[in-house]
């Protein structure tokens, strides 16, 4: 039997993806053991929530590091927990290439906007503002680029005419909490191909 995939998630706040993937994991719809927990901010809802689940919970502040400092400082500590993959979610800072280099292709984001479109931070005003009749959330590999790496997922939702921001974040959420346990599952499975911006099903 395959080893079960060892993964840690990355959060800066609520963490209700943090949570769709732990009970993703709990009901057997995802095969991978969360080793770690680690958010940039102390007061991360995420963190209570995590150590609630059972889950290993670290606090790992910025302190006066620059960006690469503390990304090889926070490689350092996932790999010493045993990560195989990280998972950003909702984790708003930008990962740079001590991390990349740590996990090679083995990073992994939700973001709540279909990508390309409005990238970066508030994708759900963007939407709005911008007026697009559909919206919805991308699952895809981290490369240095902003919310721009090979999409693995995605999910769509409609932009309804009563929608405001917080409605329509609700319902994209929704997806999220199923999208990404779903994306999880074929990457960890290894059953997949990455060609240019592409990633497939290995048949
Ligand atoms: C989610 O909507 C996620 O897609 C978004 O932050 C929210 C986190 O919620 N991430 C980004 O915007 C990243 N650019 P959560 O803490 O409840 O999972």
């Amino acid at each position: 039997m395959n080893p079960v995939p060892r993964i840690a998630v990355l959060l800066s706040g609520r963490g209700s993806n943090m949570e769709a993937i732990a009970r993703a994991i709990q009901a057997n719809r995802l095969s991978a053991r969360i080793v770690a927990v680690a958010s940039n901010r102390a007061a991360a809802a995420g963190l209570e929530k995590a150590r609630e689940l059972g889950l290993p919970a670290h606090c790992f502040p910025l302190r006066d590091r620059g960006r690469e400092e503390y990304d090889a400082a926070l490689a350092a500590f996932l790999r010493q927990a045993g990560a195989e993959w990280v998972c950003l979610a909702g984790y708003m800072r930008l990962v740079s290439r001590p991390l990349l280099e740590a996990f090679p292709r083995r990073i992994v984001n939700i973001h709540p906007s279909l990508l390309p479109a409005f990238p970066g931070l508030e994708a759900q005003r963007q939407a709005l503002e911008y007026g697009v009749r559909y919206s919805g959330c991308t699952v895809h590999l981290v490369d240095a680029t902003l919310d721009g790496g090979p999409i693995v997922a995605q999910a769509v939702v409609p932009v309804l005419d009563t929608d405001d921001e917080a409605e329509l974040s609700r319902r994209i959420l929704e997806q999220e909490h199923r999208l990404y346990p779903e994306a999880l599952a074929l990457l960890l499975s290894g059953a997949f191909e990455i060609q240019g911006r592409r990633v497939t099903r290995k048949i």
